[in-house]
């Protein structure tokens, strides 16, 4: 039976769970031994883990298993070179965040404009000057604690919506179909990154704020009353206070707060009126419109999408929605290039259910 006392240093910390040390997990990545052992040698000395791979193929692999804080990669390597390893990292969302310094022989500009394209963070040379590169990795990998933060204060905001969705089984998977039906419809319009990932991370959010509505309006099954229907509409403003925190929300606040305005006044938290509604609240009340009409709920049947398209059209002409805007979703739902959710969610036969102030 193996001994884990026996087992290397890295290995022994690793088998002892996600636990980061102080100082942070460096990935060494080098074809050449060596150069291994003398950037181990320097960054062990601060207290930080070193793990290393041989290529950049390993190197993808150990950025899985190990969640390093940061990778020194080396730029010339067979097979899959440095460029293109940090290239593949900052490609993905999952690591685009973690730093990665490239590490080159040679002085040669050519290499650093083509690392900076790769998205590299910053480059060392060789032979390793070892206070330029402790400094470096500290500096990154304070940068990136901050970021890691930044990340889990999110996650810990869309779990809460989650949650606020598990307290109402009616709205099951509300939030999911309103991320995918809100992106689509972003990318019908020829939207950028930002909005789409926006509209995206607003499906998710849009109702955060009936976190502050107690069970007993939220999940009331009947209609509400005047008072009940105003403590509902607060939900628009608690969530954009509770978005408000986080800077990487920043583009998601106006659909959580506007999401229930229309184009000539009447919505709500602030009466916006025409273009000052934001157009990404505007796309989300579509798809929240549509998304409520074509699921049951527990005071009203499902209606098949063709109701849910004339209704919105309705909504378009009384003056709440824009025409245009309907006209592009209902044309992406009616052609099939909407995400399908809805059909197993429409009984084929279905009433007209009384509509709910909501
Ligand atoms: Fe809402």
């Amino acid at each position: 039976m193996s001994n884990p006392r026996s087992a290397p240093t890295d290995e022994r910390q690793l088998a002892a769970g996600p636990a980061t040390p102080a100082a942070g997990r460096v990935l060494v990545v080098d074809d050449v031994a060596g150069n291994i052992s003398l950037a181990r040698s320097v960054l062990e000395r601060d207290g930080y883990l070193v793990t290393s791979a041989a290529n950049g193929r390993e190197a993808l692999a150990a950025v899985v298993r190990d969640h390093p804080d940061l990778i020194l990669l080396d730029v010339m390597m067979p097979d899959l070179d440095g460029f293109e390893t940090c290239r593949q990292l900052k490609s993905d969302a999952a690591t685009r965040l973690l730093p990665v310094v490239l590490v080159t022989a040679l002085r040669n500009t050519q290499d650093k404009i083509r690392g900076l394209d790769a998205g590299a963070d910053d480059f060392v040379t060789k032979p390793f000057n070892a206070p330029e590169l402790r400094a470096r990795v500290r500096s990154l990998i304070r940068i990136k604690r901050y970021t890691d933060d930044l990340d889990s204060a999110e996650s810990v905001i869309v779990s809460l919506a989650l949650t606020i969705e598990a307290r109402d089984p009616s709205t099951d998977g509300h939030c999911q179909r309103l991320a995918a039906y809100a992106a689509a419809l972003g990318v019908e319009l020829g939207l950028g990154e930002d909005d789409l990932a926006a509209l995206e991370r607003g499906g998710f959010l849009h109702d955060i704020g009936k976190v502050g509505i107690p069970d007993s309006v939220l999940l009331k099954p009947g209609a509400l009353t005047r008072d009940e229907y105003e403590q509902m509409k607060t939900h628009t403003v608690i969530g954009d206070r509770l978005c408000g925190e986080l800077r990487s929300l920043r583009r998601v606040r106006s659909i959580v707060r506007s999401h229930h305005e229309r184009l000539d006044g009447s919505g709500y938290p602030d009466q916006l009126k025409g273009d000052a509604v934001p157009v990404l609240a505007q796309l989300m009340g579509i798809v929240d419109v549509f998304d409520a009409l074509t699921t049951s709920r527990p005071y009203k049947m499902a209606l098949p999408p063709e109701s849910a398209h004339e209704e919105l059209v309705r909504e378009a002409e009384r003056g709440w929605r824009q025409r245009e805007l309907v006209d592009v979703f209902i044309k992406m739902s009616t052609s099939g290039r909407l995400p399908a959710f809805y059909a197993a969610s429409v009984e084929p036969s279905v009433a007209t259910g009384a509509a709910r102030m909501s």
